[in-house]
């Protein structure tokens, strides 16, 4: 709780795992808190579902990252969709292996 108060100037934030479990809410916390988020698990259906129900809720932007930390190609693609934004919160809660 101490690191979602301390990031006034970062109010960016990119939580792995986003769609369901502790990711989703770890999300879901953090837009209540007014961090804009970027969603990152396997399925795009799942990531717009809850994308829009939080940015809907929480009326902050959200961007969703489809990838299967399992697989080794994934790096280019998130290093695409994160390059130049300052992010304060990083939550890591997928159950993929490789993002360590
Ligand atoms: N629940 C607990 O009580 C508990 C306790 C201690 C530790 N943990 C650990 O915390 C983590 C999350 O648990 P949870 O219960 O919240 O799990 P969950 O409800 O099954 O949610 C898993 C999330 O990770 C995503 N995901 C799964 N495999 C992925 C992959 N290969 N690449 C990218 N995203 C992936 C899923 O979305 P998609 O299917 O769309 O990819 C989903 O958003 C796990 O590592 C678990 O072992 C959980």
């Amino acid at each position: 709780m101490l690191i979602l108060s301390a990031c006034p100037f970062f109010p960016l934030s990119v939580v792995t795992g986003a769609t369901d479990g502790i990711g989703k809410a770890y999300a879901e916390e953090l837009a209540r808190r007014g961090f804009a988020i970027i969603l990152i698990s396997r399925s795009q259906e799942k990531l717009d579902d809850v994308s829009k129900a939080i940015a809907s809720k929480c009326g902050v932007e959200t961007k969703t990252i489809a990838a299967d930390f399992s697989a080794i190609d994934i790096y280019t693609k998130i290093e695409e969709g994160l390059t130049g934004l300052e992010i304060g919160v990083l939550g890591k809660s997928q159950t993929g292996d490789r993002l360590t």
